[in-house]
């Protein structure tokens, strides 16, 4: 009895983690300022009080191949901070209807390995990425991968990435 409940506690464990993203297969890319290219910084085009800084290593700034796809290897590093406020809360916008990098709040990694993210279900699988969250200091942030796989499955056009056109050769 003990041991068919230890199976189904496993199997369920199983079940369980094929919809999780699975945050311990990226490490922190550590270096990444000083070794990867800065291709595009912005105001962040869904989050009104934010600011992105998007980083691609040398493998994805060859950008996509025939496949339309970033190769094997490519890891891109988006650094979010929030965006400076006034003393009402309202988001202040430099002379160049810019936001301003206030708090340097996470580094968001998405990588692309061959055999990556087959676990997933339809909705939450972004083809061969991974994704990962850290704080700044590269201690391991504490959010919701499946939020961050959610929102860049339907991108089936751009191999899951936002920016992908900034990527193009
Ligand atoms: C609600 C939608 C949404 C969620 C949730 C989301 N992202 Fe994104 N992500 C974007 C958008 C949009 C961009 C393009 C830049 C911008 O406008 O912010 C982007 C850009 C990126 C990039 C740069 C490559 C690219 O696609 O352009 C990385 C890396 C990234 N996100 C990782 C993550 C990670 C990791 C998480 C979860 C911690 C996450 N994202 C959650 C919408 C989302």
């Amino acid at each position: 009895m003990h041991r068919i409940a230890t199976l189904v506690g496993a199997a369920l464990l199983a079940v369980t983690a094929t919809v999780h993203a699975e945050d311990d297969k990226i490490a922190f890319p550590e270096n990444y300022r000083a070794t990867y290219t800065n291709y595009l910084s912005l105001d962040r085009t869904q989050n009104p009080d934010q600011v992105i800084r998007l980083f691609a290593n040398d493998i994805a700034m060859q950008g996509p191949g025939d496949d339309g796809k970033l190769p094997y290897g490519s890891i891109l590093v988006a650094e979010v901070y929030k965006a400076k406020l006034d003393a009402e809360g309202a988001v202040i916008t430099s002379s160049l209807g810019q936001r301003i990098s206030d708090k340097f709040a996470l580094v968001a990694v998405m990588q692309r390995e061959e055999g990556w993210g087959e676990q997933y279900p339809d909705g939450l699988r972004n083809g061969n990425w991974e994704m990962a969250a850290f704080k700044p200091d590269g201690a391991k942030a504490d959010k919701d991968l499946n939020a961050c796989l959610a929102c860049h499955a339907p991108l089936t056009d751009t191999n899951f990435v936002f920016s992908y056109q900034h990527l193009l050769k």
